[in-house]
């Protein structure tokens, strides 16, 4: 293990938060034993993770969906590698359900082999950046950096939590004929939410009405999130987010990038990603106005 920072990790090719994780539980994750029945979210971080365990706990639970429980996100499709609320997942009742931000090399053996389901959700890269720039305030577990560039510089090198963000993209991507994989673009979440909304339902062979579609829609929506305690991870324990720094809901929106980047910095992104993001199986959207 090459100890990075006071933040972050290096463990095999990835870095981690420090204090959240350790190396040798990141071991045991390979013989972690999967069963058809679970269904894992996969994200690189601050693609939409949130939003989606908040489609998948409303699809999957009338309780989430009808508001007679209170169960939050964390405990409807907890993180694999962060157990934060020290979760007996062994024992857990199928059919389980998991987020991860894992590279598909680190992911336990029996996803590799085939066994369960997996929804990626990938989002534009500069959006993720930026969002995750402005998380690194309210997340006490990731360095909080004044200046852009600097997170940019570590972004670029992929000197962050959940690697280089093509290494991860690429490396989900290329299993996309080997596994029961789902491939979403938070783009077109927030073009067509309820179009996605009836991907998921159809990949998980779970039928709900058109009503209960439409209320999936309107739960999901970031609006109503910001404000149900049970999807915004207000509930997480204060010592991994500080929300008087800001919210886990920030803008949700496709361009913000524009917002923060300089051309120059723009441009020197593009040097680094645009040939090998054009090889990727995806039509990314830069702006809110553009068509998928
Ligand atoms: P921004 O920081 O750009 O606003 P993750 O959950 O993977 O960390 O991703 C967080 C990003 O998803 C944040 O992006 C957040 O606002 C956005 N997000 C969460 N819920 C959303 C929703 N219902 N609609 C649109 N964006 C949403």
């Amino acid at each position: 293990m090459e100890p990075s920072s006071k933040f972050i990790f290096k463990y095999k090719q990835s870095y981690f938060p420090q204090n959240l994780i350790t190396p040798e539980y990141l071991d045991s994750l390979e013989d972690f034993e999967i069963r058809d029945s679970d269904v894992f979210l996969i994200t690189f971080p601050k693609s939409g993770t949130i939003w989606t365990q908040n489609i998948l706990s409303l699809i999957l639970h009338e309780g989430h969906r009808n508001g007679t429980e209170h169960v939050d996100l964390l405990d409807r499709v907890p993180w694999l590698e962060y157990n934060i609320r020290k979760m007996d997942y062994v024992n857990r009742p199928s059919p389980r359900y998991f987020s991860s931000h894992l590279p598909y090399y680190l992911v336990p053996k029996g996803l590799k082999n085939g066994k369960g389901k997996i929804i990626y959700v990938a989002r534009n890269p500069k959006d993720v950046l930026v969002s995750y720039f402005h998380f690194s305030k309210v997340s006490l577990h990731t360095e909080d950096v004044e200046d852009f560039e600097i997170i940019l510089n570590n972004f670029l090198a992929g000197k962050v939590v959940g690697d280089f963000w093509l290494d991860h993209v690429e490396g989900w991507s290329a299993q996309r004929d080997h596994l029961n994989i789902l491939f979403l673009m938070y783009e077109e979440m927030k073009k067509d939410l309820r179009g996605c909304v009836i991907k998921i339902c159809n990949f998980l062979g779970k039928r709900l009405t058109e009503e209960e579609i439409d209320d999936v829609v309107d739960k999901a929506s970031f609006s109503k999130m910001s404000e149900d305690r049970r999807a915004n991870y207000t509930t997480a324990p204060s010592d991994i987010l500080d929300f008087s720094k800001g919210r886990f809901l920030r803008k949700g929106t496709i361009g913000d990038w524009k917002n923060t980047m300089t051309v120059a910095q723009s441009e020197r992104f593009d040097s680094v990603f645009k040939e090998r993001m054009e090889k990727l199986p995806f039509k990314f959207c830069w702006d809110i106005k553009d068509e998928l």
